[in-house]
């Protein structure tokens, strides 16, 4: 048994002198038993032949819009594909794809698809650099495309740096975690799921605000697995640009404490799992300057007021089987502290996080946490990406969510 048997897979493979290396995640799909039907752009069979894939694929190599006998052939093979790898991935396509540009049978197909799609990008350093490429890279991540690589590495012509494509093994590994056994189960179907990023800004004057270093990061990992596990996500918050994009996310945009706490109370009652993981200021400006204020006003006091503890509001007044999940932002006696507010709050579950310890918290990519628990457990997630502690906290709240239904 292949670990995706019967699987359905087009392998879109653009022109880039990394084409070569396309041949080997072909045969490595049908080793782990996928059918592999490849599509070929123009610039692709400059660098590497039909014939090679025709030799190896299970099914029909395809170059063109117009060639074959049926007239759509995009359609089918997006409807069909279970899922879509494109390597090695030029800036071009890159481009085409987060444009929506129909430009070939590729870019067409990619349109054509709901399937989950695996971009492996290929190019050097100067191009892959380039701020028009990285921003394309980064609205497509935004939309849920998984982009693998690309690694550092000996590049085309003798140099080296970031842009080789990623190796085949880390390539074949994507496909498996999406489309095999340890594809995500959708657990979360039916559910809906509100979840807050980022830190609120309380204007002091017409420029100035008060604000927090959270970046919304771990809060968008959440609502981005959220979704891949079924639920259907509302996420209101601070970092708009930067949520994830998802027909089954809506992400609503605040600012200050107050629109969140609007936001949130809207959201809540109609939703099974609550988790406050924005950073939501507890004090705001008691009245706002209606001008800048002017340096030569000199020392100034800017006298603040209490804003509404959105969770302890929610833990006091939850729908029936509701879960509560807060996040305790500590520097330091992370657990008790964290503790203190989970039974403060009434909350389920509270994640503790120590935003003062290396690679954890605020602006990272990766995050350390204990989960504290209403019942008195605790479990640790040492070091690990935001998705995956993302993960970790889903996992904590859908096992409350059938012991809250079970009382
Ligand atoms: N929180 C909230 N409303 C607020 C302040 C915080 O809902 N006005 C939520 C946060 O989203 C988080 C949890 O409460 O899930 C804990 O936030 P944190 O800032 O760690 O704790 P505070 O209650 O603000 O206490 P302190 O700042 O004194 O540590």
């Amino acid at each position: 048994m292949g670990t995706l048997d019967g699987r359905r897979i087009v392998l879109g493979v653009t022109g880039g002198i990394a084409a070569y290396k396309a041949v080997e995640v072909c045969r490595r799909l049908v080793d782990a038993g996928a059918h592999v039907s490849p599509i070929l752009t123009n610039a692709a069979q400059r660098f590497i032949g039909k014939a090679t894939f025709d030799a190896l694929a299970s099914e029909k190599v395809q170059t063109s819009l117009w060639d074959e006998e049926s007239p759509i052939p995009h359609t089918l093979l997006g409807q069909n594909a279970d899922l879509i790898v494109v390597c090695p991935a030029t800036a071009r396509l890159l481009a085409d794809y987060r444009m929506g540009r129909s430009a070939d049978l590729l870019t067409a197909t990619l349109l054509a698809t709901r399937a989950p799609v695996v971009i492996c990008p290929a190019m050097h350093t100067e191009m892959w650099e380039q701020p028009a490429v990285q921003e394309n890279v980064t609205v497509l991540a935004q939309r849920g495309v998984e982009i693998v690589g690309p690694e550092k590495g000996r590049l085309a012509g003798g140099d080296s740096g970031e842009g080789r494509l990623a190796d085949p093994v880390n390539i074949l590994a994507t496909v498996e975690r999406l489309l095999g056994e340890q594809a995500p189960q959708k657990d979360l179907t039916g559910l809906q799921i509100l979840v807050t990023a980022g830190g609120t800004r309380e204007p002091i004057c017409p420029v100035r605000y008060l604000g927090n270093r959270s970046s919304g990061k771990q809060g968008h990992a959440i609502a981005a697995q959220a979704v891949a596990r079924g639920a259907q996500v509302i996420c209101v918050t601070t970092q708009a640009d930067q949520a994830p994009q998802h027909p089954q996310i809506t992400v609503q945009a605040v600012d200050t404490a107050a629109q969140m706490t609007s936001a949130v109370f809207e959201a809540a009652p109609q939703s099974s799992i609550v988790i406050m993981a924005a950073a939501v200021a507890d004090f705001t400006p008691v009245s706002v300057a209606e001008q800048k204020i002017k340096k030569s006003t000199g020392t100034t006091e800017i006298l603040l007021q209490p804003t509404v503890d959105i969770l302890a509001t929610l833990g006091a007044q939850r729908t029936a089987g509701q879960v509560l999940v807060g996040f305790a932002a500590e520097t330091n006696d992370l657990v008790e502290n964290a503790a203190k507010k989970l039974a403060a709050k009434g909350v389920d579950l509270m994640v503790a996080n120590d935003v003062a310890a290396d690679q954890v918290g605020f602006g990272h990519d990766t995050n350390a946490v204990v989960i504290l628990s209403a019942t008195g457990s605790s479990e640790e997630v040492p070091l690990a990406s935001k998705t995956e502690i993302a993960n970790a906290v889903l996992d904590a709240a859908l096992k409350t969510l059938h012991q809250n239904s079970k009382n």
